[in-house]
């Protein structure tokens, strides 16, 4: 009897744990954000739901693949039938969703997977969401990962808000902008209870080097040619990633229904004064003659529709949730720089293959 009753008493246990699906959790910040929620909540069932796309890596989650609150599922988040059936098996009651094709370069090239993954997944997620949650509404939440550039770009002196019109200007932030109204529609639609976060751009380990740092440090630390779009005079306002998932944590807790959270690290750096600190940071790293790295610089053709500036007024997510980011830039790069180069092993297996075709596709002929 005892044994029954203690199996039976588990049971009841894991329903009433927290069941949140991450989408995108084997990507760039989905591993940091299942990093913190599968340590700090031991009594949350975390489970991951991921296509392995060229840009989802399960090496990014190896110290915490074994974790009893932790699994992993593959599968695509744009198959509706798929996704339907996942929640009615799995009773999630919350998502944090982050799965994505993330990079502004590829929407140029490919604008429809960014449709299909950004803005058909997402629907199947809220609908999935809408048909499960039922009554229960009260106790779940979809919390919807998004990107400041959703907003446009700015001119010098500007700041994101939350209220800031929305102005999308690549098929990326389009999709995305296309996925937040969505949210918002099943929100005052059907009740749905919703959270948004508008991020800037992040940094630090386990990133694509598809985007401006890793590659650069890629780049430098082999000798090649570092890509500069333009003038390098675009300016983006960089956090660091951890601060992202902390920010995440804090919102997905203490988050009001319905509302919108701008994160960003009040950090604006000029794309070619960023790349001639990382160059001067890798001379040293690498025991380099001082302005070596800075040899590689090459100014490319710009990016088709180019935005300017990006920069995020955070104000009201240290004000309402007391998120503040912890770390300085000069830190944080730092760290990620140590990173990078301590992890030559993941670097080399994500540059193999496929990443090379896109390398050249993207770069051969851009001078
Ligand atoms: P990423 O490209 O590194 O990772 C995306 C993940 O989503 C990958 O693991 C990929 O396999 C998975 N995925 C893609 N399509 C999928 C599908 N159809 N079904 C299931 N999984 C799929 O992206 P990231 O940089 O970690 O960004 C994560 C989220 O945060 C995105 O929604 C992005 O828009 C947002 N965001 C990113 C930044 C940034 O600076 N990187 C800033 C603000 C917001
Ligand atoms: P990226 O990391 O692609 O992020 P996003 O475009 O989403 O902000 O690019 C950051 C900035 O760096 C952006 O202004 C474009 C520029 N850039 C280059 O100059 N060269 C490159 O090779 C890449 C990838 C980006």
């Amino acid at each position: 009897m005892g044994m029954v009753r203690s199996i039976r008493e588990k049971k009841r246990l894991a329903l009433t744990k927290k069941r949140i699906l991450i989408t995108g959790g084997a990507g760039f910040i989905g591993s940091h954000v299942v990093r913190r929620f599968v340590t700090l909540y031991p009594d949350y069932q975390i489970y991951n739901l991921d296509k392995l796309t060229y840009a989802g890596n399960l090496e990014n989650l190896l110290d915490v693949e074994a974790a009893d609150n932790y699994e992993f599922i593959k599968g695509d988040i744009v198959d509706r039938s798929y996704v339907n059936s996942l929640f009615a098996d799995l009773k999630f009651d919350h998502v944090i969703h982050l799965a994505a094709e993330s990079h502004v370069d590829r929407s140029i090239e490919s604008p429809m997977e960014f449709i299909e993954t950004n803005i058909i997944g997402t629907v199947n997620l809220l609908e999935a969401a809408r048909m499960n949650w039922g009554d229960n509404e009260a106790e779940c939440l979809f919390y919807h990962v998004s990107t400041d550039e959703v907003y446009g770009s700015l001119e010098q002196g500007e700041l994101f808000v939350e209220s800031t019109s929305y102005d999308p200007r690549s098929p990326y932030s389009a999709s995305k902008a296309s996925s937040d109204h969505l949210v918002r529609a099943y929100h005052n639609t059907y009740g749905l209870p919703v959270v948004i976060s508008n991020c800037s751009n992040n940094y630090g380990s386990h990133q694509f080097p598809e985007k401006l740092i890793p590659l650069v440090l890629n780049n430098i630390k082999n000798e090649m040619e570092i890509p500069v779009y333009g003038k390098g005079e675009n300016v983006r306002d960089w956090l660091f990633v951890e601060d992202h998932a902390g920010a995440i944590d804090v919102i997905f807790h203490n988050g009001q229904r319905g509302e919108t959270y701008n994160v960003g690290g009040s950090n604006e750096w000029k794309n070619i004064d960023l790349i001639n600190v990382m160059c001067n940071i890798m001379d040293e790293k690498m025991g380099r003659a001082k302005g070596e790295s800075a040899k590689l610089i090459t100014f490319v053709k710009d990016r088709a529709g180019h935005d300017l500036r990006y920069a995020i007024d955070s104000s009201k997510l240290q004000r309402d949730l007391k998120w503040k980011p912890s770390l300085q830039f000069e830190e944080g790069l730092a760290k990620t720089v140590d990173w990078y180069l301590a992890n030559e092993k993941w670097m080399n297996s994500v540059t193999s293959g496929s990443y090379n075709d896109y390398y050249e596709k993207q770069y051969g002929d851009s001078r």
